[in-house]
């Protein structure tokens, strides 16, 4: 392989006992250690020098950390800004909370340029790097602005919306326009796949041949790679923490009854709000399932600075409070609601645990929980997985139960559903699943980008082409200027 440059805002130095937030950092924590590549992402430090990015290293498996300091006077326009309030709600289509100032994309676009500095340390004659996520839309311009022709690769985890909604993010053009200074952009769905290609044509009047579309930086491949997870890893771990004190003492504490899970970040993107209200309504419509089953609902704080998130986190507390009110009796408490963050090895054994898993997202670019969901069944006695159609999953895991996740009533139903499901039934959706899973690994997704990537023809570096030189439709051209 060549010297393979990872970069993701986020990274992960935990092991599988310390929490992660985010389906990101855990999905490619395994990859890089087994595969080596350099991976660099934020220390989750800022710094006053926005010159010389400062770089600490560490190892990781066969693979390398590289942390990187990311500038303070830009870190709060670039993150809580313009990539959390302004493309976060966008790509899952939720364009009435886009909030971001000119300064935001500015910050942005300093952040990306800062980080294509840092990483020309690591370019060797061999380099490929792989950009991940909409942190980073416009790093791959800003290393050819330095001069790098290596083939660079874009991975998108989140959707991407319907043209429409992407042409409500600020400066999409100049933004969505320097993309096409990768060579291979991934996306996880034949449909974020489409509303991309749909953009291009569209708003920026680009010509899409078998995949490829033509730009005056050259040839960027558009292509689909459902991200996947460790299988056999993953339900070997499950197995194993059935041992672990807080599994034991979750499964002591059921004293027969039914779980429920959700392990989700407090997003509205998550569709929590919607859950709670179908198993309210579970409840409600079946007294007699009242100390029959409970939800364990983990909900990790996140992004708690923007004020969307602040909202839901006390919408969620509202919503919990007043349910177990209504539904709990002296000795049941319907939900267990917990705002904390638990290690993979954890969670595998509470998935283990359940016998319904919800992953039931208003718009999600895959969800690998509903995917290690299914890898930690006991194959004998499996649970069974209630899954919105809008999360990237349910494009593979079409033996699950799927469900619309904006019907309250329709989910409460398949929960009721899953309940009452024969083991036989159970068995063989969840024997279709898992053959699913292990035509998608993690490790093939890995292996099948790499490859593609470097099959990318060498570029030239566009040190002397502005990113943005496409007119808005129909106006004179505006809003080209470089940002910094
Ligand atoms: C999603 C994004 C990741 C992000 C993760 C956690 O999975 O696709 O890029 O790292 O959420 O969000 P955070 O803002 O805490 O990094």
């Amino acid at each position: 392989m060549n010297n393979l440059v990872v970069v993701s805002n986020r990274i992960a130095r935990a092991k599988a006992n310390e929490p992660m937030t985010g389906g990101l950092a855990a999905a490619l924590l395994p990859v890089v250690e087994k595969n080596g590549a350099i991976w660099v992402g934020s220390s989750g430090r800022l710094s006053d020098n926005q010159s010389a990015p400062s770089i600490e290293l560490e190892s990781l498996g066969r693979g390398t950390l590289a942390l990187l300091d990311l500038p303070a006077a830009h870190y709060g326009g670039y993150y809580q800004g313009f990539a959390n309030s302004a493309l976060w709600p966008a790509l899952h289509s939720r364009s009435d909370l886009i909030r971001a100032s000119a300064d935001d994309y500015r910050s942005y676009r300093e952040v990306n340029a800062f980080v294509a500095e840092a990483l020309m340390r690591f370019r060797k004659s061999d380099t490929v790097y792989w950009i991940q996520d909409y942190h980073f839309l416009a790093l791959g311009a800003e290393l050819r602005h330095l001069g790098a022709v290596e083939p660079i690769g874009f991975f998108l985890h989140t959707p991407w919306p319907a043209s429409s909604i992407a042409a409500r993010i600020p400066n999409h053009r100049q933004l969505i326009e320097s993309m096409l200074a990768y060579d291979l952009i991934g996306f996880q769905t034949d449909d974020d796949c489409r509303n991309f290609a749909e953009y291009i044509r569209r708003e920026l009047g680009l010509e899409i041949d078998d995949g490829v579309v033509t730009s005056r930086f050259g040839l960027s491949r558009l292509a689909v790679f459902p991200i996947g997870i460790d299988v056999d890893g993953f339900a070997s771990m499950a197995a194993r923490a059935i041992t672990h004190p807080d599994v034991s003492r979750l499964r002591l504490s059921l004293r027969g009854e039914a779980l429920a899970i959700g392990v989700d970040r407090v997003d509205y993107s998550k569709g929590l709000v919607n859950r709670l209200c179908a198993f309210d309504r579970l409840l409600t419509q079946h007294p007699s399932l009242k100390r029959a089953i409970s939800l364990l609902q983990i909900a990790t704080p996140s992004r708690g600075e923007i004020e969307a998130y602040e909202r839901l986190q006390a919408e969620l507390a509202t919503l919990v409070t007043d349910l177990n009110g209504r539904h709990g009796e002296v000795d049941w408490t319907p939900i267990r609601y917990l705002n904390k963050g638990y290690g993979q090895s954890v969670l595998a054994g509470f998935y283990r645990s359940a016998q319904i898993g919800l992953v039931t997202p208003l718009q999600d670019g895959m969800n690998l929980v509903a995917k290690e969901y299914v890898a930690a069944q006991n194959p004998e006695d499996p649970g069974v997985l209630v899954l919105s159609r809008y999360a990237g999953a349910a494009n593979e895991l079409d033996a699950a139960l799927i469900v619309n996740p904006s019907d309250v009533d329709a989910m409460a139903r398949a929960m009721h559903t899953a309940l009452t499901m024969s083991i036989l039934e159970r068995r063989e959706r969840w024997v279709a699943m898992m053959a699913k899973l292990r035509a998608h690994t993690i490790h093939q997704w890995f292996a099948d980008f790499v490859s593609a990537l470097e099959e990318a023809p060498t570029r030239r570096a566009f040190v002397d082409l502005e990113p943005s030189l496409v007119p808005p439709a129909g106006a004179a051209a505006s809003g080209n200027a470089r940002v910094h």
